[in-house]
C-alpha cells in the first residue's frame, strides 16, 4: 500500500473507497465468482441508500470492479438495497433476492434477474415487475423493521422453492421465516417457521445449507437433502453482532431444523471469535467445496477512517466442512490463496525448543504481508495452571491472561506486527493451557490486540475462546494471515478462527520487519513446524 495508506489490504478484499458492509449474493456462474456487498458510493459511513457493489473472479484471490447494481429503480427499494442471497434457476439461469427499503422504508423482499445470460459478468440486472415478492401486510404480523435478508433458495422433490427471512418479533424471539414457492415469483409465507429461539434478538442474514457427516471434506449444494447429511443454520445476531450456528437435524416433512445441542442464541457456536459478522456461504460446484465469506468492520475510529477513505473488508473466502465428531465446523482459507505466497523469502525451522521467557525472530519475511504456519508440541506439563471452574467467559479470560501475562504452560504463540524489541507495538496471538479438576486440559487460543497500537482511539478488544483440543496428544497447530491491518488466524487444526483489525503506528509497511515466536510461560515448548510466507498483492480494487 502507498505509504499514507498503510492499513489498506492487500489480499484481503476491499473496494477502492468509502463504506462496504456484508457479503451478498455470491456464485459461481459460467466459470465467474461474483460477490456483491453493501456499499455505500457516497461515503466512508453507512449513510444514505445503500447499494450493491460488485466484483468478478477467476480464484476468489483476484478481483474485478464491475458496474454497481440493485440501484434505486421502483418503489420497492427507492430507499435503499440491504443484503440478500443469489440462487441459480434451472437452465443455469440467476436470481437474486433481496431485502429493499420501500418509500415508508418498510423491509420487503425484492427479485432481480441478470439482463442478458450471455454475459458471464452479470453486469446489469432489472427488478422483476411484479415487486415486491413478500412483505409485511396486516395479516402476516410482520414487523417492517425487522424482516430481511433472503437466504440462498433450495428446492425439495416436491417442486417448491423455500427461502428463509430473518426477523424478529415480541419480547425478542428471533426467527428464520420460511416462504415457498413453485415460481420464485409467488411465494407464501409457511405457518411456522423453519427454527425460532426465545429472546435471541434479531437475526440478519440466516444462512442454511447442508454438510456432509464422517468428516467428508467435500461441499454440497443446498438443495440435496440425504441419510447422510446434516444442516447447519447460521444467524447473525444483531445485539451481540455474533455470527452464531447451529448443526441440526432437517425434516423436510415438516419443514422444521432442530440442533442436534442447545439453541441458537448468543452461546451458540461462533463461526470467528473476533471481528467477523454478516457472513454467508455458496456452493462451488467447480471445486465441490462450500465457501464462506464475511465481513470485518474497522477498529479505527470515524475520523480515521474519514482521512483514510475506506471502511469495511472481507475476510479470506474460507472453505467450511463438519467435523468427524459432527461438534462443530472447520475452516480454512481456500487453497487458491496460497498462490500468493512468494517463493522467496521464505523463513522454514522444524524442532527447535521455545525455552520459557523466549523470544524467537522469523526473520527476512515482509511481516506486514504474511502467511505464517506454525505448530508446537508440548514438553512438559509440569507448570501448567490449574483451571479455575469459575473462568466460563473464554474472551473475558484472555483479556484479563494476555500476552503478556507470565504463565505456566503459555502463553506461546506468535507476536506480529512489532516494530522493535522494545514492544512498544506487537499483537500477540497464542495459546495457554490449563488444568482442570477432572485433569482434563483445557486449551485457550487468545488474539491480544491491547498493545497493538500507540493510537488510543483503537477499538483494542482481546478475542479468544476453548478450543477442543487435547494438547497432549495432538500438536497445537496455528495459521496466521497477516494484511496491513488485519490479523486472520486459524487455530488448533482449523478449529477456531480469530479475526482481528489492528493499526499498528510504528510497525507499518516495511518497517514490520520483525515477527517472533514468544513463550511466556515457565515450561518450554517445541516448535514441531513453522513456515512463514511473504504475500504477493492480490489484484483487488
Ligand atoms: C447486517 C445488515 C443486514 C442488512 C444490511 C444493511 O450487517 O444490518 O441485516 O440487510 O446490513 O446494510
Amino acid at each position: 500500500p502507498p505509504s499514507n495508506q498503510p492499513y489498506r489490504t492487500a489480499y484481503h478484499f476491499q473496494p477502492r473507497k468509502n463504506w462496504i458492509n456484508d457479503p451478498n449474493g455470491p456464485m459461481l456462474f459460467k466459470g465467474i465468482y461474483h460477490l456483491f456487498y453493501q456499499y455505500n458510493p457516497n461515503g466512508v459511513k453507512l449513510r444514505g441508500p445503500p447499494v450493491w457493489g460488485h466484483s468478478t473472479s477467476k480464484d476468489l484471490v483476484n478481483w474485478m470492479p464491475q458496474p454497481l447494481t440493485m440501484e434505486p429503480e421502483m418503489a420497492a427499494n427507492i430507499n435503499g438495497s440491504w443484503s440478500g442471497s443469489a440462487t441459480i434457476l434451472p437452465g443455469n439461469k440467476p436470481a437474486i433476492l433481496f431485502t429493499g427499503l420501500d418509500p415508508n422504508y418498510e423491509q420487503v423482499q425484492v427479485l432481480a434477474y441478470p439482463k442478458d445470460l450471455n454475459d458471464p459478468y452479470l453486469k446489469e440486472w432489472f427488478l422483476a415487475p411484479k415487486n415486491p415478492v413478500m412483505f409485511p401486510t396486516p395479516q402476516n404480523q410482520i414487523n417492517a423493521t425487522s424482516y430481511r435478508d433472503p437466504t440462498t433458495a433450495w428446492m425439495l422433490p416436491d417442486g417448491n422453492w423455500r427461502v428463509l427471512i430473518g426477523k424478529s418479533k415480541r419480547r425478542q424471539r428471533g426467527l428464520s421465516l420460511l416462504y415457498r414457492s413453485r415460481d420464485f415469483v409467488h411465494w407464501v409465507k409457511a405457518k411456522h417457521p423453519l427454527y425460532s429461539y426465545e429472546r435471541s434478538g434479531m437475526w440478519e442474514c440466516p444462512d442454511f445449507f447442508p454438510v456432509y457427516k464422517n468428516g467428508n471434506t467435500m461441499g454440497i449444494d443446498t438443495s440435496v437433502i440425504g441419510p447422510n447429511i446434516k444442516h447447519v443454520l447460521k444467524v447473525s445476531l444483531d445485539v451481540s453482532k455474533h455470527d452464531v450456528y447451529t448443526i441440526g437435524g432437517y425434516d423436510t416433512k415438516k419443514d422444521a431444523y432442530t440442533p442436534d445441542v442447545g439453541f441458537m442464541n448468543d452461546s451458540s457456536l461462533r463461526y470467528d471469535y473476533g471481528k467477523y459478522y454478516a457472513s454467508k456461504t455458496f456452493y462451488d460446484g467447480a471445486k465441490k467445496e462450500r465457501i464462506l465469506l464475511g465481513w470485518a468492520n474497522e477498529s479505527s475510529s470515524e475520523e480515521d477512517d474519514a482521512k483514510k477513505g475506506w471502511s469495511g473488508i472481507h475476510t479470506i473466502p474460507r472453505t467450511i466442512w463438519l467435523d468427524k465428531s459432527g461438534n462443530q465446523l472447520i475452516q480454512w482459507p481456500i487453497s487458491n490463496i496460497e498462490k500468493l505466497r512468494q517463493k522467496s523469502p521464505v523463513f522454514k525451522l522444524y524442532g527447535k525448543l521455545i525455552k520459557g521467557g523466549s523470544l524467537n525472530e522469523v526473520s527476512g519475511i515482509t511481516a506486514a504481508q504474511a502467511d505464517v504456519e506454525i505448530s508446537f508440541k508440548i514438553k512438559d506439563l509440569e507448570n501448567v495452571e490449574k483451571f479455575d471452574a469459575s473462568w466460563t467467559n473464554p474472551q473475558l479470560l484472555c483479556s484479563q491472561k494476555g500476552g503478556s501475562v507470565k504463565g505456566g504452560l503459555g502463553p506461546f504463540g506468535l507476536m506480529t506486527f512489532q516494530a522493535s524489541k522494545g514492544l512498544e507495538e506487537y499483537t500477540a496471538v497464542f495459546f495457554r493451557i490449563f488444568k482442570a479438576y477432572d485433569n482434563k486440559y483445557v486449551v485457550l487460543m487468545c488474539s491480544d490486540q491491547s498493545r497493538s497500537s500507540l493510537n488510543p482511539t483503537n477499538d483494542k478488544t482481546t478475542y479468544g475462546s476453548f478450543v477442543d483440543v487435547n494438547p497432549v496428544r495432538e500438536d497445537l497447530s496455528l495459521r496466521v494471515l497477516i494484511d496491513h491491518s488485519v490479523v486472520e488466524s486459524f487455530g488448533a487444526k482449523r478449529k477456531e478462527c480469530v479475526t482481528a483489525r489492528v493499526y499498528p503506528t510504528l510497525a507499518i509497511n516495511e518497517k514490520a520487519c520483525n515477527l517472533y515466536v514468544f513463550n511466556n510461560g515457565k515450561s518450554d515448548v517445541e516448535i514441531t513446524g513453522l513456515t512463514a510466507w511473504s504475500m504477493k498483492k492480490a489484484s483487488i480494487a
